[in-house]
């Protein structure tokens, strides 16, 4: 080895143990996929039966791309690469392999732009509750008007606060990633799960002893509630769409699938454990998923609304739960103010663990690849970051950031997940890749989960990214579900996101000219 290469190996960060790195990976995932998302997806497919989809997506899905992204980017750092281009050109000498692991870099940085933006409102709503400033609006048609106020949708109104928070929140993303690794992406996980779980469990005894708030109305209690979203509609089982949304719903709830995991493992030393520390990180997040995403919110907008109105209520989309709803209740129970502070604290500090992790691998690409300092690294990330978060800001109301919702969240999440399992499984070989995983592990995994990695795994997202194809992709492509006046906004944004991905390629087309030939990387 060089003396070069070695130099540019030894410079790579690490984590400081094993505990900060699964509260890091746990961080990530347990995100507002878990308190708001999963809840709403829930109850809009099924109830109770969601969850054999959803058991069954966890098991033959998230566990294993877990444990498959976990010891790809373990692999991968050894070769001092943080990042899907330089791991899957590892996996296989194919000259064009590293163009498509650009995903890997391209899929986090669009889910980075809207999801930093989403974070603020929460920042301001904690802000907004501590001072009681949309206290005193009961109706939903109210708050809804207060929200859409702030996010500038209102004629008349200004963006300015909601500016102003974004700017904060951009900038303590910016804080801890610019801390680097372990000073700062760990230190904020193991500030912000213990935070989470406490502020969790407060929120979940006071919900809990709410009992029946309505005294004209005993059956709107918060049991009745939990029996509303647990409640099982099995024939909804024979739709193909609520399966998809159960896989959908794992893979952007445990954050896995687009390269950000990867990026945390290649910081792993090559004999930490990869099989214990996956599996414990994605448990962390079903327990946080299942058990807090699964109490709060529904069951309470159930005991002040009812069981008419809540299913209008879930409809209305999971902004309004969190935005309309839940504040209209806590404006009802006793120190409303206090509660309501400490739900978009919770939020918050669960998008920020997220969103860091988002951000990571173009940093981590630019330092590995091109050698930049963590400072300049930082510096690069957070310019484009920013000029990117701009027409999610001005365009909301255009659709802008659902439309890249869905590419960066859902779409190229199977799209990645399945060309990564190919690869490792089957072009990287299946005997080579269970050692890999088994290097250093702390416990082994059933052998049952060869037949699974290799065979029901990529016949699974196969067959999800088959059926979207066949039959989304004309509509999608051609904007049918999207209202004509938008339409210029949407083009400007797909075209962007092709810019951004076309200058991802020059970079890593660069990078590569640099590499020595049979150098191998
Ligand atoms: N898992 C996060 C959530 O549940 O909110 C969102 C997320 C973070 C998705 C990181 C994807 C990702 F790479």
């Amino acid at each position: 080895m060089s003396a070069l290469k070695k130099n540019a190996l030894k410079k790579r960060e690490g984590w400081n143990s094993r505990l900060g790195v699964i509260l890091a990976v746990a961080g990530s995932a347990v995100g507002l996929g878990n308190f708001l998302r999963f809840p709403s997806q829930a109850v809009g497919n099924g109830g109770g039966a969601f969850m054999i989809p959803y058991f069954l997506a966890f098991i033959f899905l998230g566990i294993p791309l877990m444990w498959i992204e976990w010891t790809v980017g373990r692999y991968a750092g050894r070769f001092g690469h943080g990042t899907a281009p330089g791991a899957f050109h590892r996996l296989w000498q194919n000259r064009w392999i590293k163009y498509i692991g650009i995903i890997g870099i391209f899929g986090p940085l669009v889910i980075y732009v809207y999801y930093t933006y989403i974070e603020s409102w929460l920042l301001a709503y904690a802000f907004f509750s501590a001072t009681k400033s949309y206290f005193g609006l009961t109706t939903a048609g109210a708050l809804g008007g207060f929200l859409q106020n702030y996010q500038g949708l209102t004629p008349g109104s200004t963006l300015w606060a909601a500016y102003v928070f974004f700017l904060l929140t951009f900038l303590a993303n910016i804080y801890v990633l610019r801390r680097g690794v372990s000073g700062g992406i760990e230190k904020l996980a193991r500030l912000g799960m213990p935070l989470l779980l406490v502020v969790a469990v407060v929120l979940l005894a006071r919900i809990f002893t709410l009992g029946a708030p309505d005294p004209a109305q005993p059956d709107w209690s918060i049991w009745n509630g939990l029996g509303f979203l647990w409640n099982p509609d099995f024939p909804r089982l024979l739709d193909a769409s609520v399966w998809l949304a159960a896989a959908g719903q794992i893979f952007f709830s445990l954050s896995i699938g687009i390269g950000v995991i990867l990026s945390y493992a290649s910081y792993l030393k090559p004999k930490d454990d990869v099989v214990l520390s996956g599996l414990t990180s994605a448990s962390v997040n079903e327990f946080f998923e299942v058990i807090f995403g699964g109490s709060l919110v529904i069951p309470a907008a159930f005991a002040f609304f009812g069981p008419l109105a809540i299913t209008s209520v879930v409809k209305s989309g999971m902004f309004n739960l969190s935005f309309v709803t839940m504040p209209l209740i806590f404006q009802q129970i006793p120190l409303g103010s206090v509660f309501a502070t400490l739900w978009f604290i919770l939020l918050f500090v669960a998008g920020i663990t997220s969103s860091v992790s988002v951000a990571l691998p173009l940093i981590s690409f630019l330092e590995d690849e091109f050698h930049c300092s963590k400072a300049r690294a930082v510096r690069i990330f957070g310019w484009v970051a920013f000029v990117l978060c701009q027409p999610m800001i001005f365009f909301l109301g255009h659709g802008v950031l659902d439309e890249v919702d869905f590419w960066g969240g859902t779409f190229f999440l199977t799209v990645f997940g399945l060309i990564e399992t190919v690869l490792f499984v089957w072009v990287f070989g299946l005997d080579k890749a269970w050692d890999e995983m088994h290097r250093g592990a702390h416990i082994g995994i059933p052998r049952i989960y060869r037949f699974i990695i290799k065979y029901i795994t990529p016949t699974a997202l196969l067959l999800i990214v088959g059926s979207w194809f066949w039959q989304q992709a004309v509509p999608v492509f051609l904007m049918r579900n999207i209202p004509v006046a938008d339409r210029p906004y949407i083009l400007a944004a797909r075209l962007g996101m092709i810019l951004v991905f076309a200058a991802l390629a020059a970079l890593v087309r660069i990078a590569w000219k640099h590499k020595k030939p049979g150098g191998g990387k």
